[in-house]
């Protein structure tokens, strides 16, 4: 059997009719930039989180640097990012000139709360909390420390969508929620985008301003400004995918729990779960010492899997200049070399399932 870590298509498949009237509906409106679908959306995502406000962007990356810039975080300041995170969430600061402030991971892959304080000089000015694979991060944890030092709150829900943690949903907890809608994304579209949430009405503006070349009304730039607009034909697509998000994100935890009660074996170590964190399973990632000779192994029996991430932000070359050699982040560099994602996504056949199960169970090295 041949499974891919995540076959796009058989989303679309299961309502090709109902995507393609929402394209064809786009198209036949001879609007294409900043019109109906897109504010539908809006108004549509901000309830679907619970949030005042949803402005839709370019991209998860765009929706990061942009809620960075509309807060004022610029050079000579500092903010704090999970070591072991995907690099978009750096460069959003570097992107704004700020410095990343690098924060060892828990047990659950996320920020390791215990550790943030010591992060934090004169210079702090947010922390950049990442739910990653899916599970809510320590978010009380998180907003207890940012209100003790008066520092913002920025969410990376690229991976996250409909997560909560204790009952709230991320993206609710920061100043500012910012979410990827990247066709692999648990809410993905046909293409990039992405959108911040946030209940403040200032911060929103600015955004919305940001996206549009710093501009409210046309050739009137108050601040300097990018172009980051969500379109029309991906806003109306994301609004048939938002109706099912729920029954998309329960279909990826029955696939997680299968995948958690079948998979017996001691070399490979299974996701944690934390109490009162709520997992939506963006990918299934399991963790070996074994990493290389396991993957190879999938691959032979036909398994296609993916590491997310190899190098850890700090290693990147591009991160060169900031001087954070091999061990400075142990933990991140050990998740890096160990972790592997299996085939997680909509559509999954349960005779696929099964054959993932069977094929990591009968794994010997
Ligand atoms: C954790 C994280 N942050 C940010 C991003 C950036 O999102 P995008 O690809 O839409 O720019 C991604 C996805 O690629 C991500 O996984």
């Amino acid at each position: 059997m041949k499974i891919d870590l995540a076959v796009l298509g058989r989303q679309y498949e299961c309502r090709a009719a109902a995507y393609e009237e929402a394209a064809l509906r786009a198209l036949r409106s001879g609007w294409y930039i900043l019109g109906p679908e897109l504010a539908a959306f809006e108004e549509e995502f901000a309830a679907y989180t619970g949030a005042r406000y949803a402005v839709g962007l370019n991209s998860g990356q765009d929706a990061l640097t942009l809620s960075l810039r509309a807060l004022g975080i610029s050079a000579g300041d500092e903010v704090i990012v999970p070591a072991n995170t995907y690099i978009a969430t750096v460069l959003a600061v570097t992107e704004n000139g700020a410095t990343p402030v690098f924060v060892e991971p828990d047990a659950y892959y996320n920020l390791d709360t215990s550790r943030i304080e010591a992060a934090v000089t004169a210079r702090t000015r947010a922390i950049m909390p990442v739910h990653l694979y899916g599970q809510a991060a320590q978010m009380p944890a998180v907003m207890e420390i940012a209100a003790r030092h008066a520092l913002a709150v920025v969410e990376d829900c690229a991976q996250s969508h409909g997560a909560h943690f204790g009952g709230m949903m991320t993206g609710r907890f920061g100043n500012l929620g910012c979410f990827s809608f990247y066709p692999t994304k648990n809410l993905g579209a046909f293409g990039d985008a992405g959108a911040v949430v946030t209940d403040d009405a200032v911060l929103a503006e600015k955004i919305r301003m940001l996206r549009n070349y710093g501009s409210r009304e046309k050739y009137h730039n108050e601040i300097c400004g990018v172009n980051s607009r969500l379109d029309e034909i991906q806003a109306a697509l994301l609004r048939v995918k938002l109706k099912h998000l729920p029954a998309l994100t329960a279909e990826r935890r029955e696939i997680a729990a299968q995948y958690l009660a079948g998979i017996h074996n001691e070399c490979i170590i299974l996701p944690q779960l934390r109490d009162g964190a709520e997992h939506v399973y963006h990918q299934f990632v399991v963790r070996t010492a074994m990493r290389g000779h396991f993957k190879a192994y999938l691959k032979e029996h036909g398994i296609e899997t993916v590491i997310h991430y190899p190098i850890p932000p700090h290693l990147a070359a591009c991160y060169g200049s900031l001087g954070h050699g091999r061990g400075s982040f142990p933990l991140a560099e050990q998740y890096a070399d160990e972790v592997l994602s299996l085939p997680m996504f909509n559509g999954m056949r349960s005779d696929e399932i099964t054959y993932v199960i069977e094929t990591v169970n009968a794994y010997c090295p």
